[in-house]
């Protein structure tokens, strides 16, 4: 498509009848059918892609987002809100759950992705962590390319992030190390905005016990290991998600920028297959996909598509960037995985690549919680209607209060597995990526995040993850259908030394509340922690039994070195063994980082939009 003067009038005629900026809900109203570049998902690394590409106006750009519009979703604005989004049968999220994880009393979990326009950054829990040194360190040694390592990534960390002040204008000094950040990316990061009275205890035990838990400054200087103040992707005492920040006014008022929400793709096409090699040049998707089942397998061209079905051309390249389920279903359902297993489908194989979906990596996650001695947690708020709409209205009004920031985010401690406390490591190799790496996170929260016990009361948990695990799992297609949901298998625990790492984790969470600094303030554990800490065999048990995902999936579908024997894309993120596709988004990764995984996300995205400019300027 060309950005004539005459087709930027048409589209600016539309956006006065039709759309938010030029995000369109139908396909008919798109100015036309072929676009430079077509990315499909609005998530967080797509609305980077779409930013930097249409940054040149000589590019044209589609976004093509399954989800709906973020958009007054007041739940995905207020940061303490956001658990809202992702209660069962909102639109906000993919109704995914996970098969029976078998290291975990075989329970079937639910396994929420954003499906909205910024994707998951838009229900995500804003926790910013980089990752490690030597987690980025990593990425450039398995893929022999020097640009994903750490020191080569600065500059994309710092495209991405705008630091800014806390809602409360609290003097942050000692807080944060101001020489790792940047004031002048697009999206915004800052520290906890409203001070719960947890926040002093948990930084006087730094100086209790810092051997066990010393203070750390900034957990994003590239070495994340101990106690220290968490940063979110959170501006103003409000959430900021890809959709938020990257597709902001005026960005998306580019008249070569387009987005169409409720397009769900099925599957990319090549036109020309047959002929040997494997091009592909078109998208096909549906809108208002969801709850429908009902779609025939066909070979284009030789058979039309269903009517329901519509098909963009791509001139230069198709950005899969639909997150780590989205991205390798989208393969598998194009033909694009494991040949036998296609077949088994009755797909069609066009590129035979048994990594596509394989080697998930996840990290587990136990959520643990103590009565307080307090009316200062979340109970107190959000379960106390008046007081909900009171600081709701101080939010809306002022951008100030409790609702400015999440329930757990406050402060984390992340922690390495000591020699001295384990054999584990004459057994197991170590899956950190190095010695400046973390095993293990504490994460606190000012309140119950798991169900509320029946006699009511106030909470703070220490969640515990751990964050370099050494299991697998795998996306997989159910059916040939593609707009039914994949298998996800997390895999949790399914490799013991991630249980082992998991009980060290919570003994280390028992051992920080039992500071001076807690002592008057901790009443006990709940009841199922309580009845965990009696016996080691009782602990083995809430662990299988409570265990839940820390919904930061990557790796189904891995970069690897240029020719190596598996993964799914080159180092430049292009596919293997065809042309025409790149992967931008958290599935290449091939090692989980050693924290939350929307950072590394969003740097990933920033080099790919980059290296696409590189081939195309
Ligand atoms: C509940 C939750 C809490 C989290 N908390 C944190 C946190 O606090 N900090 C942190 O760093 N990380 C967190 N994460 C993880 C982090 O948010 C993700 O790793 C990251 O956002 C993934 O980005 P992505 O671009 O790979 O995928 P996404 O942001 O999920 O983007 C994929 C997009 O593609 C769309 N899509 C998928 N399939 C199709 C299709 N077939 N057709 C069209 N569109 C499609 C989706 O709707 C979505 O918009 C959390 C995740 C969850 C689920
Ligand atoms: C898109 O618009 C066309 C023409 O106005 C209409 O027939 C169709 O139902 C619309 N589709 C959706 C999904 O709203
Ligand atoms: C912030 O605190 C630091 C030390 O805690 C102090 O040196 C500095 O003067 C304070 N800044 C302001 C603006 O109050
Ligand atoms: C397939 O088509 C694309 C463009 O449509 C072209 O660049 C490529 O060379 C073709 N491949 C084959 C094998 O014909
Ligand atoms: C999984 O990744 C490892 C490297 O981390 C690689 O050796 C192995 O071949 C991969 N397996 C698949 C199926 O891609
Ligand atoms: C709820 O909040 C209101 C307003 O702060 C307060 O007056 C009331 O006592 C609270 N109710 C309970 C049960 O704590
Ligand atoms: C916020 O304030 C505006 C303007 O007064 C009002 O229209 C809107 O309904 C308020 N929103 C909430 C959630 O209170
Ligand atoms: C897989 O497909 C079968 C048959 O359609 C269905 O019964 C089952 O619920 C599906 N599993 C998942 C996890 O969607
Ligand atoms: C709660 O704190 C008060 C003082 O603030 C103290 O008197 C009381 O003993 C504490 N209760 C418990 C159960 O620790
Ligand atoms: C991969 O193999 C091709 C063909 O043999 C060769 O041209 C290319 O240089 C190889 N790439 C690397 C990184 O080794």
């Amino acid at each position: 498509m060309n950005s004539s003067p005459r087709t930027v009038l048409l589209i600016l005629l539309a956006c006065f009848s039709a759309c938010l900026g030029t995000v369109y809900d139908n396909v008919t109203r798109l100015p036309g059918l072929t676009f430079d570049f077509v990315i499909l998902g609005g998530g967080t690394a797509g609305n980077v892609v779409a930013h930097r590409l249409t940054e040149n106006p000589a590019f044209s750009v589609l976004v093509l987002e399954a989800g709906v519009s973020n958009k007054d979703v007041l739940d995905s604005e207020v940061p303490a809100l956001g658990a809202g989004l992702l209660v069962p049968g909102a639109p906000y999220t993919w109704s995914y759950v996970t098969t029976p994880q078998t290291a975990a009393e075989n329970r079937v979990l639910r396994y929420p992705r954003g499906h909205l326009l910024g994707g998951t950054s838009s229900i995500n829990g804003m926790w910013y962590t980089r990752g490690s040194q030597d987690d980025f360190d990593r990425y450039a040694e398995v893929t022999g390319d020097p640009g994903w390592g750490w020191l080569a990534m600065q500059p994309y960390f710092r495209k991405n992030e705008k630091w800014t002040e806390p809602a409360d204008h609290h003097n942050t000094s000692g807080q944060f190390d101001p020489s790792v950040h940047s004031t002048t990316g697009i999206n915004s990061v800052s520290l906890p905005g409203f001070q719960w009275p947890m926040f002093s205890r948990v930084i006087k035990t730094t100086t209790e016990m810092p051997d066990d838990f010393p203070f750390m400054l900034d957990m994003n200087a590239g070495i994340p290991l101990g106690v220290g103040w968490a940063q979110s992707t959170i501006g103003h005492g409000a959430r900021s998600s890809s959709a938020v920040s990257y597709l902001a006014t005026p960005f998306i008022e580019r008249p070569n920028l387009h987005v169409l929400i409720n397009a769900q793709v099925s599957r990319v096409l090549s036109i020309n297959a047959s002929r040997g090699s494997i091009h592909f040049s078109q998208v096909e998707f549906s809108q208002d996909r969801r709850g429908k089942h009902s779609y025939h397998v066909y070979i284009f061209p030789s058979n039309q598509p269903p009517t329901e079905l519509f098909i963009v051309n791509a001139a230069k390249e198709i950005i899969i960037s639909a997150g780590s389920v989205g991205s390798p279903q989208i393969l598998l359902n194009s033909g694009v995985g494991d040949r036998t297993t296609l077949a088994s489908l009755g797909i069609p194989c066009l590129v035979d690549n048994p990594s596509v979906g394989q080697n998930l990596s996840e990290q587990p996650l136990v959520s643990n919680s103590w009565f307080v001695n307090s009316t200062q947690t979340f109970e107190s708020y959000t379960q106390n209607d008046t007081q909900l709409t009171l600081d709701l209205d101080r939010w809306n009004r002022t951008r100030q209060g409790p609702l400015v920031s999440t329930i757990v985010g406050g402060q984390a401690a992340f922690l390495r597995i000591s020699e001295e406390e384990s054999t584990i490591f004459q057994q197991h190799p170590d899956p950190a990526a190095g010695n400046n790496t973390p095993h293990i996170e504490l994460q606190n929260g000012i309140g119950l995040d798991t169900s509320v016990p029946a006699e009511g009361g106030n909470f703070i948990s220490l969640q515990t993850a751990v964050v370099s695990p050494a299991s697998r799992g795998s996306i997989a297609l159910n059916t040939s259908d593609p707009f039914q949901a994949p298998l996800i298998d997390l895999g949790l625990f399914v490799d013991d030394y991630d249980f082992f790492a998991m009980r060290i984790a919570i003994k280390k969470a028992v051992k920080f509340l039992s500071g001076n600094a807690w002592k008057g303030y901790v009443i006990r554990p709940i009841d199922d922690l309580a009845q965990a800490l009696i016996s080691d065999d009782a602990l083995d048990a809430y662990m299988r039994n409570t265990v839940i995902a820390a919904c930061h999936i990557v790796g189904s579908a891995a970069m690897s070195p240029e020719n190596a024997t598996w993964g799914v894309v080159n180092p430049d993120l292009l596919l293997k063994g065809a042309t025409g596709i790149r992967i931008i988004d958290a599935s290449v990764m091939p090692y989980i980082p050693s924290g939350h995984t929307q950072a590394p996300t969003y740097a990933i995205a920033e080099r790919g939009a980059d290296l696409i400019k590189q081939k195309w300027m």
